[in-house]
């Protein structure tokens, strides 16, 4: 499963790229609208730090011309850009055309199994199902990401499952045990995937009995 983060803050990506556990990156408009910085130079900054790897950068958008225009100005910040469009009518509308250009798509803001299948129908490279809203509203998050893959798979739908609205480790290893495509998560909740205490102690214990032993190293 890939490991993408949902960020727009340069420092975090840097970080998963030297951990090595950063496959790609989701931003939207609150992540970037919280960095201060103007939104498209931002998508454009975080692409070229991934080198090949995908960041989707979200139109902002909602009439399907006005969607198009976006999209083709995000497309063309760099070749590992793909974009995020709103699971509406003419976003997916979008996709469709999108698709026919060559240009990839993260439909975003999926809460329905039905949504996803018309996102697959429509093209879409991606699809993001916001579990941690979900579950917001008292329903099971992961039921959705399930379904969707159930559907997907009985028609075998080239969409990806991105695994979006990530809210702890839970939500990950679910996703890993379902078979989802990507899982994207807050830089806070790859660093609680590292997390055990008895790794901790663990560690401490090995440190404290080699220093005891007053051994040497070489
Ligand atoms: C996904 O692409 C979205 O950017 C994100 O996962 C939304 O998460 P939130 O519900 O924590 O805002």
């Amino acid at each position: 499963m890939d490991f993408f983060l949902d960020t727009a803050d340069v420092k975090e990506i840097a970080t998963g790229l030297e951990w090595g556990m950063c496959d790609g990156v989701t931003t939207n408009p609150s992540l970037i609208g919280a960095q201060g910085k103007a939104y498209l130079p931002t998508v454009q900054e975080i692409a070229k730090l991934l080198g090949d790897r995908p960041v989707s950068g979200e139109v902002l958008a909602t009439e399907y011309d006005a969607i198009m225009d976006e999209a083709h100005e995000i497309a063309d910040l760099a070749d590992n850009v793909v974009v995020k469009v709103p699971l509406t009518p003419p976003g997916l509308r979008a996709v469709a055309a999108l698709k026919e250009e060559g240009i990839p798509t993260n439909v975003t803001l999926c809460f329905s199994a039905n949504q996803a299948l018309l996102a697959a129908k429509a093209g879409a490279a991606y699809i993001s199902p916001f579990v941690g809203r979900v579950d917001d509203v008292g329903l099971p998050g992961m039921d959705l990401v399930e379904q969707i893959l159930a559907i997907y798979e009985n028609y075998g739908a080239d969409t990806k499952v991105l695994v979006a609205s990530v809210r702890h480790p839970e939500h990950v290893l679910r996703s890993a045990l379902m078979g989802a495509d990507v899982a994207t998560m807050p830089f806070k909740v790859l660093q609680q995937l590292y997390k055990h205490p008895l790794t901790d102690v663990g560690l401490e214990r090995f440190l404290a009995d080699w220093k005891k032993s007053g051994g040497s190293f070489r």
